[in-house]
């Protein structure tokens, strides 16, 4: 199935029980400043935003993600200016190349594994042994 609002990828922002939650000490999320810039200069039609409730790994507030048709990238403890700058100039660069470009470097320490390795398959994990 096909929609009329393809983009290049997405970001999602967490603004949850944790995240952004400055009245439990836990870095801001800017949101309304985000939401203007994307309003304002279209990056929707481009790079999608989402503020979303819990993603899911609240020990490293602020989370955000960044998703492509090939791609899943997770950051945590995305605090102050800086970063958001950074989400918000990589996203304006997206829009201006018309192309998915990779997550800003600015971010790269913010890197978060969000998933335990998958088992081996039982192919990959060789022969079951034999009773006897
Ligand atoms: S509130 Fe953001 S990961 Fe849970």
């Amino acid at each position: 199935m096909d929609t009329n609002r393809q983009a290049l990828g997405q970001l999602i922002v967490c603004k949850g029980c944790c995240c952004g939650r400055t009245d439990r000490g836990r870095p801001d999320v800017p949101v309304e400043h985000l939401k203007s810039i994307w309003q304002e200069a279209k990056l929707n039609r481009s790079i999608h935003l989402t503020v979303s409730g819990c993603l899911g790994p609240c020990d490293v507030p602020n989370v955000a993600l960044i998703l492509s048709p090939d791609s899943s990238d997770w950051f945590g403890r995305i605090s102050g200016d800086e970063a958001y700058t950074a989400l918000v100039d990589w996203a304006r660069d997206c829009h201006a190349a018309g192309e998915f470009l990779p997550p800003p470097a600015a971010l790269v320490g913010h890197r978060l594994d969000r998933f335990r390795p998958t088992r081996p398959g039982p192919a990959e994990a060789g022969p079951r042994p034999t009773a006897g």
